[in-house]
C-alpha cells in the first residue's frame, strides 16, 4: 500500500515507476510494458532501493547503434538525488545499449535484465581522459594519462551492479590492436572501475571483451563479487578478469574467467608511486574460481605490489590450460611485501608451471625506482594440489641475499606431460618446507612433518547477509 501510493505520486511527477503496481495507468512507454509483463523480479543485494527508473525514460534506445552515454549520465544524475531517500535502481531492459564512459553514484543499483547488453563504444572520444592512478604514476609511453573506464565510480558508498545475467561487452578489439601497434597515448579503459568506494557488489552478470582489465576495485573496501562470468579471447593483451588493488575486505566467489591475461591479479601499486601511496590489498577470499588462461596465471599476486599484499585465502580453485596457478611476481624497485597467503584445494589440468615465484619481473613505470627496494615475501602456503599434464612443477626464483621465506607446500601431486622438462624444480633464493609432494621438491624445500596453514576464521566480509530486493 505504501509502495503503491508512492508510485502514484512518482508517476504524477513522471519521474519514476514502481513496477510492482501493475494496475496503475503507466503504460505510456514500451519498455515500461516489458517490465510490467513480468512478475516481480527478486534479486539478492547488499542493499535494496526505494526508487526505480528505466533507462528508456531518459531517452535510451537499445538498437545497438544509438549512443546512450547521455541517457546513462542523465539517468544516474537524476537518481543520485535519492541517495539520502532510500537509494535508486536503474533498470537496463533487454536490448543493445551502446554507450561511452559514465559515472555511477552512491546508494545505487545498476540492474541488467536478462537479454540486456551494454555495448562499449569503440570511439576514443567517448572515454574522457582522466588523471593517472596515484599509486601507478604516469607511464612513460602514456603521456596523456588514462582513458576513463566504461563504468566508473569515484568516492562512493553502497554500489551494486547486478541483474539477471545481462552482459557488458567492452568490444575491445580496436583497443587491443592499437595497443599492440603502439598507437595509444593513454592507458586503455577498464570495463568497470571503482575508486575510493565502500560497499560494492558485482554479481550475476557476464562481462566480456574489455579493452583492458574487466573489474578494478582500487582504494576500496567491503567488496563482494559473485556469480560473474568473464570472457575474453585468450590471445589478446591485458584482459585480466578481476584486479583487487589497494583494497581491503574482498569476497570473490563462484566466478568463471577465460582471459588473455591473469584471471585474477591482486595488486597494490607500482614501484615508487605504490610505495608512496602505501595502501595494501588485504583480507581477500577467493572461492570456487574456474580459470582458463593459456598465457597467464589463475591468480597472480603482483607484479605491482608496492603497497603490500597480505592475508589472501584462495580455495577450491580449478584451472584448465593455464600457464600457472597462484603466481607471485615482483622485481627490485617494488618494495612492499606479500605475506600470509593461503591456498588450498587446487585442481589443475594442463599447466606450464604449478608453483611459480618470480623475483625479477622487471617492468617499471619509469626510471625513478629504487633498485634496492626489495619485496618481503613470507608465509606462503599451498595445500592439497592435484595437477595433471604439467610441464614444470616449480620455478621459485627469490633473492640469494634476501630470500623469500616461509614457503610451505603440503600434499601436492603433479602428473607430468609427455613434453615435461627434465628439471622439474628450479629454486634459488628461497626458504621453506614441503610434505607429501610429488615429484620430490628441490633441496631448498626440505621434507618436514607439516600440513602448512590455512586460517580457521572467516573474514568480516563473509558475514555480510544479502537482502532479497525486488523490482
Ligand atoms: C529528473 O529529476 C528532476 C527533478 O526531480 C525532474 O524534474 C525530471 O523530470 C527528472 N527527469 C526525468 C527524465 O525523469
Ligand atoms: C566521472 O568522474 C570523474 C571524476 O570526478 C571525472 O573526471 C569524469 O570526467 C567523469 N566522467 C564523466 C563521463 O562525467
Ligand atoms: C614504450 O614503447 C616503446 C616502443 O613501442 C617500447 O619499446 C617500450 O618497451 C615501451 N616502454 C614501456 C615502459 O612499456
Ligand atoms: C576522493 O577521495 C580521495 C581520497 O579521500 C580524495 O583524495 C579525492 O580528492 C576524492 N575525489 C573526489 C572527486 O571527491
Ligand atoms: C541470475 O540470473 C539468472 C538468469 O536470469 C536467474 O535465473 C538467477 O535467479 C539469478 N541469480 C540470482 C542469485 O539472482
Ligand atoms: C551467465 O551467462 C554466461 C554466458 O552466457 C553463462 O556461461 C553463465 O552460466 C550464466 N550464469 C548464470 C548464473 O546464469
Ligand atoms: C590430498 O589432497 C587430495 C586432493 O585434494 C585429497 O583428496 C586428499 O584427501 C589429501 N590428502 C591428505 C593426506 O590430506
Ligand atoms: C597436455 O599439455 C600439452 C601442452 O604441454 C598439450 O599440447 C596437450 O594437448 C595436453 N594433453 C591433454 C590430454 O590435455
Ligand atoms: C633456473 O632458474 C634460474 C634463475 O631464474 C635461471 O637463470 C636458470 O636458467 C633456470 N634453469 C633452468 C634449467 O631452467
Amino acid at each position: 500500500m505504501t509502495l503503491c501510493s508512492k508510485s502514484i505520486r512518482l508517476n504524477i511527477l513522471s519521474i519514476l515507476i514502481l513496477v510492482g503496481c501493475v494496475s496503475l495507468p503507466i503504460a505510456e512507454s514500451k519498455n515500461v510494458q516489458i517490465l510490467e509483463k513480468k512478475t516481480t523480479i527478486n534479486y539478492p543485494a547488499i542493499s535494496c532501493r526505494k526508487h526505480t527508473a528505466v533507462l528508456t525514460q531518459f531517452g535510451g534506445v537499445g538498437d545497438g547503434k544509438t549512443l546512450n552515454t547521455k541517457a546513462f549520465q542523465s539517468a544516474i544524475a537524476n537518481l543520485s538525488q535519492y541517495g539520502s531517500d532510500g537509494g535508486a535502481q536503474l533498470i537496463v531492459p533487454p536490448g543493445k545499449w551502446l554507450t561511452g564512459s559514465f559515472n555511477l553514484t552512491s546508494h545505487f543499483t545498476l540492474f541488467l535484465q536478462e537479454g540486456a547488453v551494454v555495448l562499449a563504444s569503440q570511439n576514443e572520444a567517448d572515454f574522457p581522459l582522466i588523471d593517472p592512478l596515484p599509486s601507478y604514476g604516469r607511464e612513460q609511453n602514456f603521456t596523456d594519462g588514462r582513458f576513463a573506464s566504461l563504468i566508473l565510480g569515484m568516492n562512493l558508498t553502497d554500489v551494486v551492479i547486478t541483474g539477471n545475467n545481462g552482459t557488458i561487452d567492452g568490444q575491445g578489439a580496436p583497443w587491443w590492436d592499437k595497443f599492440k601497434k603502439g598507437l595509444l597515448k593513454a592507458t586503455r579503459p577498464f570495463l568497470i572501475e571503482l575508486m575510493y568506494t565502500n560497499q560494492l557488489q558485482i554479481s550475476n552478470i557476464t562481462l566480456t571483451n574489455s579493452p583492458f582489465w574487466h573489474i578494478h576495485p582500487i582504494y576500496s573496501s567491503n567488496v563482494v563479487i559473485q556469480e560473474v562470468t568473464i570472457l575474453a579471447p585468450v590471445e589478446v593483451p591485458n584482459t585480466d578478469g578481476i584486479n583487487p588493488d589497494s583494497s581491503t575486505n574482498i569476497w570473490i566467489e563462484d566466478v568463471y574467467i577465460v582471459s588473455g591475461d591473469d584471471c585474477i591479479a591482486v595488486k597494490s601499486g607500482w614501484d615508487e608511486y605504490g610505495i608512496k601511496v602505501g595502501i595494501p590489498t588485504q583480507h581477500l577470499v577467493i572461492r570456487r574460481l574456474t580459470c582458463i588462461s593459456p598465457q597467464s596465471a589463475t591468480i597472480a599476486l603482483g607484479s605491482e605490489m608496492s603497497g603490500g599484499i597480505q592475508d589472501v585465502r584462495a580455495e577450491d580453485i580449478t584451472a584448465i590450460n593455464t600457464e600457472s596457478a597462484v603466481r607471485i611476481k615482483t622485481a627490485p624497485g617494488r618494495g612492499g611485501y606479500i605475506k600470509d597467503i593461503f591456498v588450498r584445494r587446487m585442481t589443475l589440468k594442463t599447466m606450464k608451471y604449478v608453483f611459480w615465484i618470480s623475483g625479477a619481473y622487471n617492468s617499471h613505470p619509469d626510471n625513478g625506482y629504487d633498485p634496492n627496494a626489495l619485496a618481503v615475501i613470507n608465509n606462503i602456503n599451498y595445500i592439497d594440489v592435484v595437477a595433471d599434464n604439467v610441464t614444470i612443477t616449480g620455478s621459485l626464483d627469490g633473492y640469494a641475499k634476501d630470500p623469500f621465506t616461509g614457503i610451505c607446500i603440503y600434499n601436492a601431486t603433479m602428473i607430468l606431460s609427455e613434453t615435461a622438462k627434465k628439471l622439474q624444480w628450479n629454486c634459488t633464493g628461497i626458504q621453506g618446507v614441503s610434505n607429501k609432494v610429488t615429484p620430490e621438491p628441490c633441496d631448498l624445500l626440505p621434507q618436514k612433518a607439516t600440513d602448512c596453514s590455512f586460517p580457521d576464521d572467516k573474514l568480516p566480509i563473509e558475514n555480510v547477509h544479502l537482502a532479497t530486493c525486488s523490482i
